[in-house]
């Protein structure tokens, strides 16, 4: 969490870095702080809250200058002050330090700082800063260095000192750094959002890595003094995809952005008349592939859910037997993964510190790790090996919507693929193909019912609690929709896979408890109509999710989201989209901040 800003260059620091933490601001937002270097001076503006309140805090100082730092906070050591915000500074208020990580034996080290140091926050950064100045001696990537060697914990942080103008040094172990090239200018920043606006080469520093930046060179070294030489990558995402665009939300614009960025998803992956798939990423060739006899998924969060619909799809299209793990849950068990095991990390952001460490330890454990991953250049994407970006551009909502999508079609593209190789027949294939191909324009279909689903959450918009049921396929989306319901309006809700309601949860229900129901047209179709009766029996109002023209449902429901029908594996995509309307919607009406829900980060890179 948190995310980091720097800029050395030529132009006016401070607005490249307030729209840089504006960019950043999902990744924490509890407070900001800011500091630019003007002649001998560095002026340091911190405050408690959105980067809106700093930003009116900067109004009343003249700044002018071209380096600087920023910082947005998710609070993990000490609580949200203003003391505690970033940039923390070291005793002689020369060394200005930004971090995201965390310091794990920083108790250690401020006890043995603290006869010679004093602190003024409860940060572990702060004890990080005075670390530093204990080794500084006119050069600064130097005294980074040697202070990291006495660290324990995980850091992406960039420094800067008053005595050295026009330099900053970034380094990283385990929280993302990403440095924009420009002309004789550097961006420096935790993705690369922050730098899209003025570029788009860019270098992704790797663990244990250090660099040196000012306004005429970038230098590379690794943490024992040893020079490193790399590439700028070309980053393909532009700036205008990390805008509004006029919709209200991000989140509402990445609703509505799922059927053209589905298709980046699938373009050029599609084999229409062999019935396939082609990703590169599996990197095996076809005999390895046929060795697969396990499958593995890790994730967090909606990326779980996703890898949920994954699941079926590999069972059922390549008859693989397939697992999905929560990556804070196979971390720390006695996992069983060898060599015939493919395991895939699934995320939007490749920087989730749960899937990251799951990721190591299942390529320790000897496993084929792959990764579905969103960000370009991000961890996961560059600890796998092998995989498949999802293109999905930037999504800035917290909560995930078209990431989901995308992952959801990359992962049945890889379940199409495998099957052709063990057992999935031509016909079906192209079938599958063919659906995917239409699933755009049907998507389109349910985005035009908006306004009648936010006419719905006018409705219940009084409930305090609700139920998400769904059976096979649909279990995930209710997962899911419940889940995008609770983080954006704080609503309770639980999801549970229809036929498991009455071993507990039906005892909840009454006329106060609405349940959401997925009774789209299946081979549980018939299933789930028992289970929506179970509920009516006990008053509950049902609201459900059914395939266009089903008149039938008619009179089980008290209120009803019609979608167009698809092949039933390919019903995640279509159903999960008027309940990310739903939440969407009611998180409007009840003024929650919707883009950035109470306590969540999008990216959760600590433990
Ligand atoms: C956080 C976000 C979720 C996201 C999860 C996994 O909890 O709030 O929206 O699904 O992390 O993130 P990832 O980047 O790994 O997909």
């Amino acid at each position: 969490m948190c995310g980091i800003v720097g800029y050395v260059g030529k132009k006016e620091a401070l607005p490249i870095l307030i729209n840089g933490l504006r960019r950043l601001e999902y990744r924490g937002y509890d407070s900001a702080g800011i500091v630019v270097h003007s002649g001998d001076k560095a002026l340091v503006v911190k405050s408690v809250g959105r980067i809106d309140h700093l930003h009116e805090k900067l109004k009343g100082h003249k700044i002018s200058g071209s380096v600087g730092i920023a910082h947005t906070r998710w609070a993990t050591h000490g609580g949200v002050s203003h003391e505690n915000a970033h940039p923390h500074m070291d005793c002689s208020g020369q060394l200005i330090l930004v971090h995201n990580g965390i310091i794990e034996n920083y108790r250690e080290l401020k006890k043995e700082l603290s006869s010679k140091h004093s602190f003024k926050s409860e940060t572990d950064t702060e004890v990080l800063a005075h670390l530093i100045e204990s080794y500084y001696d006119g050069d600064l990537r130097k005294a980074v260095e040697k202070a990291l060697s006495k660290v324990r914990g995980t850091y992406g942080l960039v420094a800067m000192h008053t005595q050295e103008p026009n330099k900053l040094v970034a380094a990283r172990l385990g929280s993302p750094l990403a440095i924009g090239v420009g002309d004789n200018e550097y961006y420096i920043a935790s993705d690369t959002s922050p730098m899209l606006a003025h570029t788009q080469q860019v270098i992704f520093l790797d663990d244990g890595e250090i660099a040196e930046v000012t306004d005429k060179h970038l230098q590379l070294y690794t943490l024992e003094d040893q020079r490193v030489y790399k590439q700028a990558e070309h980053i393909d995402w532009d700036e205008a995809q990390a805008e509004k665009q006029g919709y209200d939300h991000f989140m509402l614009k990445e609703i509505f952005d799922q059927p053209t960025v589905i298709q980046d998803a699938y373009r050029g992956r599609l084999d229409l008349e062999n019935g396939t798939a082609h990703l590169g990423g599996f990197n095996m060739n076809e005999e390895q592939l046929r060795q697969i006899n396990r499958i593995v998924l890790i994730a967090c969060g909606t990326a779980s859910y996703a890898a949920m619909v994954g699941k079926y799809a590999f069972e059922r299209l390549a008859g693989i037997p397939t697992e999905v793990d929560v990556a804070s849950e196979f971390r720390y068990r006695d996992t069983i993964i060898d060599e015939h095991t493919l395991v895939f990390a699934v995320s939007q952001s490749g920087e989730t510190a749960d899937t990251i460490a799951a990721v190591k330890e299942a390529k320790r454990k000897g496993g084929v790790v792959r990764g579905i991953v969103n960000v370009v250049g991000s961890t996961i994407a560059r600890e796998t090996d092998g995989g498949t970006y999802i293109h999905a551009g930037p999504e800035l909502a917290v909560a995930s919507t078209k990431a989901y999508t995308n992952m959801v079609t990359v992962l049945l593209l890889y379940a199409i693929q495998l099957g052709r190789l063990k057992r999935l027949t031509i016909a079906t294939g192209e079938r599958l193909v063919k659906g995917i191909l239409e699933i755009p324009d049907k998507m389109k279909q349910v985005l035009a019912q908006s306004e009648q689903i936010k006419a719905l959450a006018e409705k219940y918009k009084g409930y305090g609690d609700f139920f998400f049921l769904g059976r096979g396929i649909n279990y995930p989306v209710a997962l899911e929709g419940s889940l995008k319901l609770k983080e954006i309006t704080y609503i309770h809700s639980e999801a549970y896979p229809g036929g498991e309601m009455k071993h507990g949860p039906i005892a909840l229900l009454s006329g106060e408890f609405p349940v959401m129901a997925i009774v789209t047209k299946n081979q549980l179709y018939e299933k789930m109509l028992s289970n929506v009766e179970e509920v009516r029996a006990r008053n509950a109002p049902v609201i459900l999710v059914a395939t266009e023209g089903d008149e039938q449902v008619k009179s089980l429901a008290t209120d009803i989201m019609y979608v167009p029908s698809t092949m039933e594996l390919l019903e995640p995509l279509i159903n999960t989209i008027p309940l990310q309307l739903f939440a969407y919607h009611m998180a409007v009406i009840l003024g929650r901040d919707v883009d950035r829900p109470r306590n969540l980060a999008k990216s959760v890179t600590v433990e």
